[in-house]
């Protein structure tokens, strides 16, 4: 088999980390019977000081009639607004209908403070709730009044509930065939519904209707209230599974999470679709160390597994997880971030020489 996947490093270290993405993918071991073939995509606010557009139309098409799967940097937004700009990525996700964010949070040993590890996935929407700017200021006699949208709509809240159970039954595969016991696959609904009870009602009864025929095999439901979550999340991490959150707790929610284990420049995401998939590493294009050879590319690495995982490779995914992991506990090659001293590239070659 042969994957077609466009890279758009974007902005900043976007174009430090996405070349490690593509040798990582390259070093995977023939027997997978898998290779690759590349296609270089422009995206960010360079192309659009250069271009006037942030995400090329040729970037849209070539990613919907060529590529299999892709891996996005990182873009840098302009501080205020800007006449023309808008996000590139957000318009991705859009065009591309990739509905779900989805963003693993894992320790390694040596990477976060907890005694217990954490091992959960944060599945967050990525259509609609306050995200569909539809937003209006107006003045009255007390001076101005801005207001937004909520949406929260059935089609889309049970769709990213049934995306939240396929994945708690996958991690339970693989724990299973790994000989790992202990955690059971579990999906917990976030919301807010006793202060939203239509909007967030609206997805905690449609996440609950999705959920149910998961449980007959064998993944519980539970749910929280997002504020309570955020506390229950920060001092018994290793208690979640799959989260599946609206998209607003779902953005808080996942970079809050990235802060349990150690540094932003290790989680990675995923924004998904109907076989389609989007590796993004969780941070953003650091311009106060752009070009000095230090970004983590971890981040990104793990994204590439991520969208193998989610194009049926898993087997080539795990190989990735697996370099990373021990990269981590033996923590001879980290970079700053991590408190080590170690280059990109030099981290990078220590990852393939794992593999
Ligand atoms: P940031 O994630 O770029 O950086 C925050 C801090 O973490 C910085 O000190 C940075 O050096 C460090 N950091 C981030 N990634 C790292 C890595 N891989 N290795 C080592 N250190 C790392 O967030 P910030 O500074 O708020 O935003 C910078 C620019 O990035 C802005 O223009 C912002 O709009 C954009 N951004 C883009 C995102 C995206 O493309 N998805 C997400 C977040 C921010
Ligand atoms: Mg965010």
């Amino acid at each position: 088999r042969t994957l077609r996947i466009g890279l758009i490093p974007g902005d900043g270290i976007g174009r430090e980390v996405i070349p490690a993405g593509r040798r990582i993918l390259e070093a995977l071991p023939k027997s997978l019977g898998l290779t690759f073939s590349f296609v270089d995509l422009e995206a960010g606010f360079e192309t659009f000081q250069k271009t006037g557009v942030a995400l090329p139309e040729k970037t849209v098409d070539t990613l919907k009639q060529e590529c299999d799967g892709a891996l996005f940097g990182a873009v840098s937004s302009p501080s205020t607004p800007t006449k023309g700009y808008s996000s590139p990525i957000v318009a991705l996700r859009k065009r591309l209908d990739l509905y779900a964010n989805v963003r693993p949070v894992k320790s390694v040993k040596n990477t976060t403070m907890f005694p217990d590890p954490i091992d959960l996935v944060i599945v967050r929407e990525n259509t609609e709730d306050l995200y569909v700017k539809e937003e209006k200021t107006y003045d009255t006699e007390n001076g101005k009044v801005a207001e937004a949208i909520k949406r929260i709509s059935e089609r889309a809240s049970s769709r990213i509930a049934t995306m939240a159970g396929d994945i708690a039954l996958r991690r339970q595969r693989v724990r299973d065939s790994t000989g790992q016991t202990g955690k059971s696959a579990n999906v917990t609904i976030t919301h807010k519904s006793n202060v939203l009870s239509q909007t967030d009602g609206l997805f905690r009864s449609t996440a609950r209707e999705a959920l149910a025929h998961f449980q007959s095999q064998g993944v519980t439901v539970d749910e929280q209230i997002v504020d309570s979550m955020v506390y229950k999340l920060f001092r018994q991490p290793e208690t979640y599974d799959v989260i599946v959150a609206p998209n607003l707790y779902g953005d808080i929610l996942s970079d809050g999470a990235a802060a349990l284990v150690g540094s932003l420049g290790l989680v990675p995401s995923a924004n998904v679709g109907e076989g389609f998939a989007i590796g993004e590493p969780c941070h953003g294009s650091a311009p106060d160390i752009q070009g000095m050879n230090i970004s983590n590319p971890i981040a990104t690495l793990r994204s590439v597994a991520l969208m193998l995982e989610f194009l049926n490779e898993e087997k080539a995914a795990a190989i990735i997880y697996k370099a990373v992991d021990a990269n981590l506990e033996e923590g001879k090659f980290l970079s700053p971030d991590m408190g080590g001293q170690a280059k990109t590239t030099e981290v990078v070659e220590d990852i393939l020489r794992r593999m």
